[in-house]
């Protein structure tokens, strides 16, 4: 059983990606194929799509992330990115487990898929990348929620439940990086962010529900409720902000403190 504290250091990120790669609950594969024809015929290119998602070898991300390294002697933090990707690599070899046991096969290739891949690298910049990724992680978690909800497939189910677990740590993993890195930046620049991550958001929104509507429909989703679902999730992400204290606060060497005390939380930072 995990702890519900939200690590607030590399070392401490590291050490929990260390053992939840120990920890991961069981799927019962032994179900074999379960998916009936209805339920495949509503979610299985979703799915293909999605498990190419998954399978980015996160190549520049990782490269990008050396560098911050190097430049802030955190390589604990290079460290906890590392297993973060092998957890990614997990989720693909998972969903692709899943479709071949169906009998669907493997995409190599979306066209979402690329333009996502185009935009994490279009600035060669660690908080770019992460911002981008950070909104691909936020859908995965109204996805996931949705699809398990969407065939009565146990194998599925228990799958989309495993990957939910990891995907809440995942978006607490980026949102406090970004907001490591944010917290330094000029109040301007904070608000510029913040807005470009709000319209990024707003696209992709659409972007999704636009690929994936029929299984998200199949989970009981309108496209009124997936947005809210969505902007609920965004919220939870990057709650209120008060720029200016958190910059004052990082200046003063407060913020790993103001954090682990709980005292601040991790949205307020960005
Ligand atoms: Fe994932
Ligand atoms: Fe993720």
């Amino acid at each position: 059983m995990q702890s519900n504290t939200i690590p607030s250091s590399s070392a401490a990120w590291r050490e929990y990606f260390e053992s939840n790669a120990h920890s991961a609950s069981a799927i019962p594969w032994e179900r074999g194929a379960d998916l009936d024809r209805q339920a495949r015929a509503a979610v299985a290119r979703s799915i293909q799509e999605f498990q190419r998602g998954e399978s980015s070898e996160g190549k520049h991300l990782y490269h990008y992330a050396e560098h911050y390294a190097n430049a802030t002697g955190d390589h604990d933090y290079l460290y906890a990115l590392r297993l973060f990707i092998a957890e990614e690599h997990r989720h693909a070899r998972d969903l692709a487990r899943f479709l071949r046991l169906n009998g669907i096969p493997l995409i190599t290739r979306t066209v979402a898929d690329s333009v996502f891949r185009k935009l994490r690298n279009l600035f060669r910049s660690l908080e770019v990348s992460i911002a981008v990724l950070v909104t691909a992680e936020i859908f995965a978690q109204v996805y996931y929620a949705a699809l398990q909800h969407a065939t009565a497939s146990t194998v599925l189910q228990r799958l989309c439940g495993r990957i939910l677990e990891d995907e809440e740590r995942h978006v607490q993993f980026q949102t406090w990086q970004l907001s490591r890195m944010r917290a330094r930046r000029p109040g301007m620049a904070r608000v510029l962010a913040r807005w470009l991550q709000r319209i990024l958001f707003m696209g992709t929104c659409l972007v999704v529900w636009s690929g994936h509507r029929r299984a998200l429909r199949a989970g009981g989703h309108t496209f009124t409720s997936f947005w809210d679902a969505a902007w609920s999730q965004f919220r939870l992400a990057f709650p209120s902000s008060s720029g200016r204290a958190a910059g004052a606060m990082v200046r003063g060497g407060t913020h790993e403190k103001q954090l682990a005390a709980g005292t601040v939380s991790r949205g307020e930072w960005i």
